[in-house]
């Protein structure tokens, strides 16, 4: 798997690319299912390549993308399952806080997981039972308490009706820690968990492409990752989401 996790990591650094030098007087912009649900042509773009190069990597696996039109899942045989552009609406605003993420999942398990910063070319990846790096660097989570913590929430944008819930939250866990973030994008959201810089992430509704790769690469950097209410998380449906270090405990 190893020559493999290298070959994704060549490509996905192809898209990042794509990513940071969009001509951005020509970004056509769709709306989506609900309100501030929307793709671009560059999404499209970024997962046509994707589908096309990570098959050619891995010809005998399947392909769902958060573009696509099929994202049915198996626990039997692999699956790619990958966000082009997480943290569409930073892109559209140029907000520089968006990443290309790419899980490999084999007989329902995530082995490998690449996700890629264009902005800080920053490339986080992990091998499952092989640690978690970024750029070639071993990270960690941190050990420091959720009193003494940085707690990143998101805001599941495209289910209302969580909002509100999703702010009390953030109101608790912003009196418990030291502060509180919201950057736009669940997959670096993750990552930075992963590298220390935040000691807990939630959202209350995330897609399995917003995460399969990022909580493998938080739980190689020794952290721990969760749907809200502490089960494992899903890879068929979408779903709440907790990602921690060791001992930062969640309300
Ligand atoms: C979204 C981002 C955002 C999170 C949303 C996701 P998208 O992904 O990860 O941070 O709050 O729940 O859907 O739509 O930009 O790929
Ligand atoms: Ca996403
Ligand atoms: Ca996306």
């Amino acid at each position: 798997m190893k020559n493999e996790l290298e070959a994704i990591c060549g490509l996905v650094r192809g898209c990042g690319g794509i990513i940071r030098n969009a001509d951005r007087k020509n970004i056509h912009v769709d709306a989506k299912s609900g309100p501030a649900d929307f793709v671009t042509d560059y999404d499209k773009k970024v997962q046509d390549m994707l589908q096309k190069g990570l098959l050619d990597i891995v010809p005998d696996a399947h392909f769902i993308g958060e573009e696509g039109s099929t994202h049915k899942f198996s626990t039997e045989g692999k699956f790619f399952i990958v966000d082009p552009i997480d943290g569409t609406t930073n892109f559209i605003k140029d907000f520089h806080a968006s990443a290309v993420s790419v899980a490999l999942a084999v007989d329902g398990a995530v082995e490998l997981a690449v996700i890629y910063n264009p902005y800080l070319d920053e490339i986080f990846t992990a091998r499952r039972g092989h640690g978690a790096f970024c750029n070639g660097k071993p990270i960690h989570v941190s050990a420091e308490p959720l009193e003494r913590g940085i707690v990143i929430f998101g805001t599941s944008p495209y289910n209302e009706e969580l909002s509100e819930k999703s702010f009390k939250l953030a109101y608790e866990y912003h009196r418990k820690s030291l502060d509180v973030r919201r950057s736009g994008s669940a997959a670096l959201d993750l990552c930075n968990i992963a590298a220390g810089r935040a000691e807990l992430f939630f959202e209350l509704m995330l897609s399995p492409w917003d995460y399969a790769a990022g909580a493998l690469i938080v739980e190689e950097a020794g952290g721990i990752v969760t749907d809200a209410d502490g089960y494992a998380l899903p890879l068929e449906r979408p779903c709440s989401l907790v990602a921690r270090n060791a001992v930062a405990r969640p309300l």
